[in-house]
């Protein structure tokens, strides 16, 4: 007669994380699409972001300071990108200073937003988690 041992539990098992990694690595990325960017003048916005501590007033991914909206997802924004990122930095407001930036630093500070949006979304209302344990965007 048949009888399980460990053996057959862990061979079982095995199998199972096989199958579910290949279901997994076979996924398409949902952040790769169209989100190409320059890596070198990302690395050089990422310190201009810093030089000018950004970070300070406004988050990435919920962390910062919170004088200031989240930047993450900014680029991308139909609403916002580049023009009100420019806007910005240029005339600021009441509350955000205006920090006259030379253009290079300016279009390494773009190309920074820009890598940060393509990591993915900062607001977890915006993903849901399907069946596969991936996140996928919330159509609702
Ligand atoms: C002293 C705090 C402070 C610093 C430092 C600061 N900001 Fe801001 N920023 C703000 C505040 C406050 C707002 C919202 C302004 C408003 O709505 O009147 C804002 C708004 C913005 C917006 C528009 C956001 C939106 O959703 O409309 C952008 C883009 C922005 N900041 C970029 C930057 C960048 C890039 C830097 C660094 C070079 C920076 N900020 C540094 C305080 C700051």
């Amino acid at each position: 007669m048949f009888t399980i041992t460990p053996k057959h539990i862990f061979i079982a098992l095995c199998t199972l994380f096989l199958i579910y990694s290949s279901f997994i690595y076979n996924q398409p990325s949902i952040h790769s699409k169209n989100k190409i960017f320059h890596q070198k003048r990302a690395g050089e916005g990422k310190l201009v972001w810093q030089k000018y501590n950004c970070q300070s007033c406004h988050q990435l991914y919920g962390l910062g300071g919170y004088l200031g909206p989240d930047l993450t997802n900014i680029y991308s924004n139909p609403q916002k990108g580049e023009v009100v990122i420019r806007a910005m930095l240029e005339s600021g407001t009441r509350q955000m200073p205006s920090f006259k930036l030379k253009e290079d630093e300016v279009l390494s500070l773009l190309e920074f937003l820009k890598s940060a949006d393509a990591s993915g979304r900062a607001d977890p209302r915006e993903f849901k988690v399907n069946e596969l344990g991936l996140t996928e965007p919330n159509e609702n």
